[in-house]
């Protein structure tokens, strides 16, 4: 390639990509005979792209992730300003924004102490899961080393964060996989496996405790949760869900893992998304919001109680947390989190989030009015999905098919949307919405009325 290509010539970079880059989660075979898209710029909500097209971004990056939205120089400017500095050492010493990022974010999470960093929201569960391990090893004779985990859940793409994920689409042909991780129930009313209860969410709660007691609750180490699902369906918490699961969890001596990777940092208008459910976990992880994709960063914060059942022993080579991660030391991350937290507070966007997550929501439940295809929406903040079905009164999900084809004729509209994909057999029927959290009130009537096309024009 001819880097000195002038700038508006994107055409030999189009060509390296096709040539050279491996997409993630993508079927290259189109690519021998259409260009991929190539992404050359992003402000707020707005991104361009190689043929200078415009089109506003209704999914932060894709994957809810660029919260602050795109174009903020501050954060820009404070990776830059730190790298300068001191760029990396190794995670066993302290950094300057790694010790200011930590305090900052224990401040946001009452009850939590310490935080542990890595790269990549699985990274953060495996983190976890292998304080659970250690933890068992080390205080339980070897027992409660079993993790349970939610179908529909999602916890990340490496083996073991694999082997906890609820969705089957993901882990076709990953297997076989490591032992221990036991699945729940999931917790979507709108598909009730007991059918129409009364007391759903105490229900779906109950359902764990049920594969606890089954397991033994002496092999049952943790138990990982999304506060809201993400992937798996955008699957808000029924009613009294929370409150129990806790209980079955303290009754049984279970670590509650609530994974934060998605509604982490701001996304449902709270710092977290247990936030909004009274709920006390042991241990969260979280990624993509931290610092918005302006630099990688994860985290694993644990309670004080949890942590100091690594340093009991000082005498004991093997006691303490024998973890390593090589770019968990990278100083990018903090500092871009640090500026990324700072934005989020100096510039109201939880407010802003709520504000707009209530516009979202009431302008989806006017389309739902419209369009018999949506069966229903859900949503927190910002975070929002809507369920399509081929039949409402059967629940008969929407081919998959059928979604992309709304998801591509928004995109024809010059919006972009998410929807569940390659995940649950037969239920890939989800559109999924999760804008900056500077999102504007015309932002979001452009985003819904882009839908509004889309689901006439493929729907009817
Ligand atoms: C809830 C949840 N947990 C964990 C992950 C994995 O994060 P990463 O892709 O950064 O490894 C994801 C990714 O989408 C996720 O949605």
């Amino acid at each position: 390639m001819n880097i000195s290509a002038p700038i508006n010539d994107l055409s030999p970079i189009v060509a390296a990509d096709r040539a050279h880059v491996w997409h993630h989660l993508t079927q290259h075979k189109p690519f021998e005979t259409i260009d991929p898209r190539v992404v050359v710029e992003g402000k707020d909500l707005r991104v361009w792209d190689a043929t200078g097209r415009e089109t506003l971004d209704a999914v932060s990056g894709g994957v809810w992730t660029v919260n602050v939205g795109y174009g903020q120089v501050s954060i820009a400017d404070a990776v830059r300003d730190q790298l300068v500095k001191m760029n990396f050492f190794a995670g066993a010493v302290g950094t300057v924004p790694g010790a200011l990022f930590a305090q900052r974010l224990i401040e946001k999470m009452p009850g939590m102490s310490r935080v542990y960093y890595s790269n990549s929201g699985s990274e953060a569960n495996e983190k976890a899961y292998k304080m659970v391990r250690q933890i068992a090893h080390r205080r339980h004779g070897g027992n409660k080393w079993k993790i349970l985990y939610r179908e529909r859940d999602y916890h990340g793409t490496t083996i073991a964060a694999l082997a906890s994920g609820g969705q089957e689409e993901r882990k076709a042909m990953y297997g076989p996989f490591p032992a221990g991780f036991i699945p729940v129930p999931h917790c979507l009313e709108y598909r009730s496996q007991w059918g129409d209860v009364a007391d759903y969410g105490v229900r779906a709660a109950n359902a764990i405790e049920e594969v606890i007691l089954r397991e033994g609750p002496d092999s049952v180490g943790a138990l990982i949760l999304e506060p809201v699902t993400a992937g798996g369906g955008v699957i808000t918490p029924p009613e009294g869900y929370w409150p129990r699961v806790q209980e079955i969890c303290r009754k049984h001596d279970i670590l509650l893992i609530i994974d934060e990777v998605v509604c982490g940092v701001g996304r449902t208008g709270t710092w977290f998304g247990y936030q909004n459910y009274g709920v006390q976990p042991d241990i969260v992880t979280m990624a993509k919001g931290v610092a918005s994709g302006y630099a990688a960063i994860s985290c694993t914060v644990t309670t004080e109680r949890v942590f100091e059942l690594f340093k009991d022993d000082a005498e004991d080579p093997m006691g303490y947390f024998r973890d390593i991660s090589t770019f968990g030391g990278c100083t990018a991350g903090p500092a871009a989190a640090l500026e990324n937290m700072r934005i989020i507070e100096d510039d109201g966007l939880l407010d802003n989030c709520l504000t707009m997550g209530a516009r979202l929501m009431d302008n989806l439940h006017a389309l739902q009015e419209r369009h018999a295809v949506i069966g229903q929406v859900r949503g927190k903040g910002l975070f929002c999905g809507a369920e399509l079905v081929a039949d409402r009164a059967t629940k008969e999900a929407l081919p998959e098919k059928q979604v992309a084809a709304v998801v591509a004729a928004t995109m024809k509209r010059g919006v972009q949307i998410g929807m569940t994909n390659r995940s649950l057999p037969g239920l890939n029927n989800t559109l999924c919405l999760s804008p900056a959290l500077v999102a504007t009130a015309d932002q979001i009537d452009q985003i819904t009325d882009a839908i509004d096309g889309a689901l006439t024009e493929v729907c009817g």
